[in-house]
């Protein structure tokens, strides 16, 4: 039944769950993870799946998470932080690192990351992100980091954050248009499983980034449960992280779901509970292609109908 709160409104969802006898919570967007949304229902006496607020910061702060990262010694592209819009310009100068991968701290849609090719888009990209604050406090501090290449794998896992339960790999396409040619997006299909991980890659993935990093926010006194979503990519020096999400990712649930052949919502109260969760996946490959609204990731029209699928195979 869709009802009208907004996704964001941890009190309105809370008191609809209590009027309504709701006695188990699924949590899944990013704002309301980062605004505490799992912490509210529990507190309220409705268990929930999903990470605190603490722990979600692992998306929602990506210095937060890079530190995290170097701690511990999970592999990710080298990086710097600043908060002086100055500073920053400053540095990709001198370095003169181009492409320059500028991250805004902060959630911000999924569009706080630009690659910028030259001076001057790095400065635009500053400028909007840092002073005019496109994003508002996600942008207040920036990471600059080492442009990687190769191929993106998305791998998500279940955890309790002692157990990390892998879900079959998938493969996220961001960028708009034929070719890649257009900007970055949230994603606009995936397919699912990715053949260009072996088996020694999957291994070194789940022990060495997922399992680690469930152990380190267990040492850092912040327990991730809900899933943890490992954006990473195959680069020559080996698998290293783009970015960590503290949830299911879109649109590479769309393709990962279908293929589970076990009970989500045995799994959910089991990684809610700390029991163990055994998963299991049908063999098949899936594929889904995101249709967008012309203008999307930018400024586009709402509302348009979807029509046609049923003459797609
Ligand atoms: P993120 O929101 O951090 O996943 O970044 C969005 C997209 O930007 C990623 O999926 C990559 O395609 C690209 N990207 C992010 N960081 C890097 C990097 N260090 N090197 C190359 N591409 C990157
Ligand atoms: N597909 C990337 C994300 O969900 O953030």
């Amino acid at each position: 039944t869709p009802v009208d709160i907004k996704a964001i409104d941890a009190e309105g969802m809370v008191a609809f769950a209590k009027k309504e006898g709701i006695d188990f919570a699924v949590v899944t967007p990013d704002d309301p993870l980062v605004l505490g949304m799992a912490d509210a229902m529990e507190e309220a006496g409705v268990p929930a799946f999903g990470p605190s607020k603490k722990a979600a910061q692992i998306e929602g702060s990506k210095v937060f998470a890079k530190n995290l990262m170097k701690k511990y010694g999970i592999p990710t592209a080298k990086y710097e932080v600043f908060d002086d819009p100055g500073k920053v310009v400053e540095y990709i100068e001198r370095e003169n690192c181009f492409p320059a991968v500028i991250k805004a701290d902060g959630l911000a849609l999924g569009k706080g990351v630009v690659i910028a090719k030259n001076l001057e888009e790095a400065k635009g990209a500053v400028h909007s992100i840092m002073e005019d604050k496109i994003f508002g406090k996600s942008g207040n501090q920036v990471v600059v980091e080492e442009f990687l290449t190769g191929k993106e794998v998305s791998v998500l896992a279940f955890t309790d954050s002692h157990t990390v339960s892998p879900m079959v790999s998938s493969m996220d396409h961001k960028r708009a248009y034929d070719g890649d040619r257009g900007p970055n997006t949230g994603g606009m299909g995936a397919y699912s499983p990715v053949p260009f991980i072996s088996e020694d890659e999957r291994r070194f993935a789940l022990d060495n980034i997922m399992k680690k990093t469930a152990a380190a926010m267990v040492l850092e006194g912040l327990p991730f449960t809900g899933v943890l979503y490992g954006g990473l990519m195959k680069t020559r020096d080996g698998i290293k992280v783009i970015e960590f999400n503290a949830r299911f990712g879109d649109p590479e649930t769309e393709v990962v779901l279908p293929r589970l052949k076990s009970d989500i919502v045995d799994i959910f109260c089991a990684v809610a509970a700390g029991a163990d969760t055994r998963l299991e996946w049908h063999d098949f490959a899936t594929l889904g292609v995101v249709l967008a609204s012309k203008g999307y990731p930018g400024s586009y029209e709402k509302g348009y109908e979807i029509t046609g699928t049923e003459q797609v195979d």
